[in-house]
């Protein structure tokens, strides 16, 4: 997958180029990551970017022809990409909407600064907005990161184990079920330091089911929005009735 940073830092990249399951993405040719800094595209001496807003206002905003100009320049590489707009104001990601995106073949990912850009590129140059969360940060590299990240691990090969993928919290609705590694047992920790008996046993349908039963009851009380949407079949509901049961008992 091919992605065009349109971006004033793009050196802020490095920590999804040189790290991790992204890096070795990248090393891999699974994705591309190429880079379009509006201050290249402004024409005055000083390379200006930014600019005051129109009605008055503090802060700054992101001027039109260099980002544009940027965008372009992407857009010539990679001409069919949709072009994404990182903004508090966007649609909300979630993994579902990772799904989607995973599809396409390339992506133009704006990052904004300051205030924010200039609307007329968001009406005229933009497919879609999409924001990380209901929370304000400095600028939209990280989002940018965040949206990379997550599209690296959805891409066939992107992590070396779509297994993983498909037990991550989300893929199926659900959040996922508590893990444990060795030591089986931590003597400072009383009850809450050993691991699940049924974890040791060998048995895989039992742990399949235990697995399952925890991350129902994970989600039910942890996140009564997703459990609204998730259609719970017989064995489910049984299985949830369980787990609450197995709580008002402890
Ligand atoms: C300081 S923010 C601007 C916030 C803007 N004035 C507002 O209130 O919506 C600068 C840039 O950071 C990025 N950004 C900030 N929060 C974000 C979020 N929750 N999701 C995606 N991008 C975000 C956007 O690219 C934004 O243009």
């Amino acid at each position: 997958m091919w992605f065009g940073m349109v971006s004033l830092f793009p050196e802020a990249f490095k920590a999804v180029t040189d790290f991790g399951i992204t890096g070795r993405a990248i090393d891999a040719g699974i994705i591309e990551m190429a880079y379009f800094n509006p201050r290249d595209f402004a024409d005055d001496k000083q390379h200006t970017v930014d600019d005051k807003p129109y009605g008055g206002g503090p802060g700054m905003l992101m001027k039109v022809d260099p980002l544009r100009l940027a965008i372009n320049a992407a857009r010539d590489v990679k001409s069919s990409s949709k072009v994404i707009c990182l903004s508090p104001s966007g649609y909300r990601l979630d993994q579902e909407g990772l799904k989607k995106l995973a599809l396409c073949n390339s992506l133009i990912l704006i990052s904004g600064r300051y205030e924010g850009v200039d609307e007329r590129i968001l009406e005229h140059e933009v497919d879609l907005e999409v924001s990380i969360g209901d929370y304000v940060i400095s600028g939209g590299e990280l989002a940018a990161m965040v949206l990379v990240d997550g599209l690296t691990r959805l891409l066939p090969s992107g992590i070396g184990c779509e297994e993983s993928v498909k037990r991550d919290s989300f893929f199926d609705g659900l959040l996922e079920y508590p893990q444990y590694t060795r030591p089986a047992e931590i003597s400072e920790y009383d009850e809450a330091g050993y691991v699940p008996e049924v974890l040791l046993s060998g048995n895989h349908q039992e742990i399949a089911k235990w697995r399952h039963k925890q991350a129902l009851g994970k989600t039910y009380e942890r996140r009564p929005d997703l459990m609204k949407k998730y259609a719970l079949n017989e064995s489910e509901k049984k299985l949830l009735g369980e787990y609450i049961e197995d709580q008002s008992s402890d």
